[in-house]
């Protein structure tokens, strides 16, 4: 809902818990007036807060103290010294400093973004839009704020554009989505950080004086950091506590930035990266920028989670991949790597479907000729020495054996040692001339395809559109393995050069919806290097993304979590794999592992011929259990219990939410009660993973959360194969499992588990 008072001057943005209210400032200057818990609309205030020592702003802003506002989108040159929201520059070279207020306009449904993917805030959902206009006559600079406002899944959608309306062009340097202005409290940022193998890391620190940022300058959002930023204030737990949270709907470089220089306001802003930016804005064009997700919670990190999860599986995923049950799959690369044959992965194939899998991936090393990582990416035609019945033939054999077929690709790039190159050797990300040449750019051996061009992502539809039809596949795996450098393009002309990063991700985005449009059946799952553009960009066309290369259960436990600060379960790609584990070497029991990737879209990346049949045996009950509680999994909310980060355990839960639109497997018990409950879906489901064994017993009780404290509910132990065995090993109401908590019984030794399936009695309440 959207709510214009006091003469047009106050905007009151009321989602179903939360308030945002801008208020233009003497009429010319939007400022937040309040960002927090829904509250009444209130009058309009007027500035406050004047200040020695401070500049005025010209009479055309109201001659305001600027620095002593909370600024909605703030400019530098008129008095306002921290970091601002957008600076430009216009034909002479001169800043654009005095955007002033001009008009504002409500809508419903929310508009589309120039080439970029957003939300799906449409009127049918019933999102209502507000756009607030500031003007900069004298340098032709038109801002529009928009605002979308979904009351029911709590957020609030940012978006920016810019119209040259002068005569002349102008230079935006720096173009943030948001920018909001909040008052200065104690507060911690929360960010996720970390590195390829480590990815989204939870990292919490307490908010110092100066500037903090998270940001990627590599072309993707990358493994480092993820366009996220939450400020949480200092005691916030998971289910407790105020938190201000944003993440963006894009994949390129970005920066996400607290300006706390000033000791009454914490100013959190989100956008394009504005290093090595610059974009060349001719008279009559305009620049839109990437989306914003904002939410506020006061139900801690928990509140702020299940507002992102909803928002991006009902509004930013596929829509008909929203609800859609995901296919447990088999992929052959940590099994077969690039020694793949007919018959290696055909029997590979068959023996997964003998345990339950549903589709079989092939991964890297079927095209061209490669047989190792130095060659043939660009050459998307199949090796047919290594597969003589062709991608075809195994499409057909593997749809035969009941499973789907997916295949690997990775568009995006090209070897030096590729037919593609030998044709188009300046289709790379390059400087034309540098002394180095393009081989000093070179990573895993390859180079990045220039995607600003429009000739190129031509090129990357027809071949895939080709690819995709001819093989009936039910599933692609879009990879990309390296970042870009120099993130240069040499097709752009010399004032437009500072556009190449944005423009690689909007000719990316380009490629993938027109794959996503004209292949709506197949399931894409997104990759870079494992998860090394895990964001809700990419999400907007592949509802699932391939976690992390570590495979390692241990360092799934802390990847999976951080990772659900932003993104449900769903979307995570989470296999078993080998033990020991390829990347670390690590032995975990295999009831472990299972565990840990049955806990997201679960999968398998080993190969199964050759486990042990005890092994074989569990993970083939972990299948079918992971079958019939798929729906909770993939569709029910996902607390998080106890963080890995903080201590030796970690712990998680899935209930149904039927507020979500998600399983609620509840609401329709089997009367016949006792052991046959358990045959269904449960009603919760509880893991529980101890990290390394110690002297002193770990097993205090884990405090469960969102459950019905009048219920009561009987609790399962999912056995060693994991088929849940009457008796319950405990009945207890939902209101003591929550308070004092389940005792979990973990097996003795390092990196154990337990699974706990909870059923709801038929005859409470
Ligand atoms: C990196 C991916 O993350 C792996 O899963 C695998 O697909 C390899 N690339 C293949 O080259």
């Amino acid at each position: 809902m959207i709510e214009v008072r006091s003469d047009e001057r106050l905007f009151h943005l009321a989602t179903e818990h939360t308030s945002y209210i801008i208020e233009i400032a003497s009429g010319v200057v939007p400022t937040l007036r309040y960002w927090g818990p829904r509250i009444g609309t209130p009058e309009a205030a007027g500035p406050h807060g004047e200040m020695p020592y401070r500049v005025h702003a010209s009479a055309s802003l109201g001659a305001l103290q600027l620095e002593g506002l909370a600024l909605e989108y703030g400019t530098q040159g008129e008095g306002d010294f921290r970091r601002p929201a957008v600076s430009a520059r216009d034909g002479a070279g001169y800043p654009v400093t005095t955007p002033v207020y001009r008009g504002y306009r409500v809508h419903s449904g929310k508009p589309e973004l120039d080439g970029l993917p957003s939300a799906r805030l449409t009127a049918e959902t019933g999102a209502d839009t507000l756009e607030l206009e500031l003007i900069d006559e004298a340098a032709g600079l038109l801002i529009v704020l928009n605002y979308t406002v979904h009351a029911d899944w709590d957020v609030i959608a940012r978006h920016a554009r810019l119209e040259n309306t002068g005569t002349e062009p102008l230079s935006v340097e720096r173009f943030m989505s948001a920018s909001v202005d909040l008052p200065a409290r104690p507060v911690d940022t929360v960010t996720l950080s970390g590195s390829w193998g480590s990815e989204r890391h939870l990292a919490r620190s307490p908010l110092g004086p100066g500037i903090f940022a998270t940001e990627s300058t590599r072309g993707t959002s990358s493994h480092v950091a993820n366009p996220f930023i939450a400020l949480a204030v200092q005691d916030t737990g998971e289910d407790r506590g105020e938190v201000h949270a944003a993440t963006l709907v894009y994949s390129g470089n970005f920066l996400a930035e607290v300006d706390a220089s000033l000791e009454e306001f914490h100013r959190m802003s989100l956008g394009i990266n504005p290093s090595g930016f610059s974009w060349h804005l001719e008279p009559g064009e305009s620049l839109t920028s990437p989306e914003a997700i904002l939410v506020y919670s006061r139900e801690g990190l928990d509140g702020m989670s299940r507002r992102f999860h909803r928002t991006i599986q009902e509004g930013i995923v596929p829509k008909q991949w929203a609800r859609a049950e995901r296919p447990v799959l088999l992929n052959s690369w940590e099994a077969q790597y690039f020694d793949i044959t007919e018959g290696n992965f055909l029997s590979l194939s068959d023996t997964a479907a003998e345990l339950g899998v549903e589709l079989a991936v092939l991964d890297d090393g079927w095209f061209g000729e490669r047989d190792g990582d130095d060659s043939s990416l660009g050459d998307w035609y199949e090796n047919t020495e290594k597969l003589p019945s062709g991608v075809d033939g195994l499409a057909e054999y593997v749809h035969a054996r009941g499973l789907g077929f997916g295949l690997w690709v990775e568009p995006e790039m090209i070897s030096p040692a590729s037919k593609l190159y030998e044709e188009h050797p300046d289709w790379c990300l390059h400087i034309p001339g540098h002394p180095h040449g393009t081989a000093a750019t070179l990573g895993r051996n390859q180079l990045v395809l220039d995607l600003t061009r429009e000739d190129v992502q031509d090129r990357l539809i027809g071949t895939f559109s080709r690819l995709f039809a001819r093989a009936g596949l039910d599933y692609v795996k879009w990879d990309m393995n390296r970042y870009l450098a120099p993130i240069a393009s040499a097709a752009l002309p010399p004032e437009r050069r500072g556009e190449a990063a944005h423009r690689y991700v909007l000719g990316l985005y380009r490629v993938l919806a027109e794959l996503r449009d004209r292949f709506p059946t197949v399931l894409f799952e997104s990759c870079a290097g494992g998860g090394g553009r895990f964001d809700a960009g990419m999400l907007a066309y592949m509802p699932q993304t391939w976690t992390s290369d570590n495979t390692d259960a241990v360092s799934r436990l802390y990847i999976q979590y951080g990772t659900s600060m932003v993104y449900p379960p769903v979307t995570m790609g989470a296999h078993v794999s080998a033990a020991p584990n390829h990347q670390l070497d690590r032995n975990t029991p295999v009831a472990t592992r299972a565990a840990v990737a049955m806990s997201a879209n679960f999968g398998f990346e080993m190969d199964l011929r050759k486990l042990p049949s005890e092994e074989r045996e569990i993970l083939r009950g972990a299948i079918a259990f992971y079958r019939r509680h798929r729906q909770l999994i993939q569709q029910g909310r996902f607390l998080r219990l106890e963080s890995p980060f903080e201590g030796n355990r970690a712990a998680w839960m899935f209930t149904g939410d039927a507020a979500a639109g998600g399983a609620a497997p509840g609401d329709a018990p089997d009367p016949t009660a006792g052991l046959a409950r358990a045959e269904g879906s449960a009603d919760a489901l509880v893991f529980v993973f101890r990290v390394l064994i110690g002297m002193s017993p770990d097993e205090a009780p884990v405090r469960l959360r969102g459950l019905d404290p009048e219920a009561v509910y009987e609790v399962y132990v999912a056995g060693p194969r994991f088929a849940c065995e009457a008796p319950p090993v405990a009945t207890a109401g939902g209101d003591e499992l929550c308070t004092r908590g389940l005792e979990p019984a973990l097996p003795r030794g390092d990196y154990a588990s337990a699974v706990y399936c909870l059923y709801r009695r038929a005859d409470t309440p």
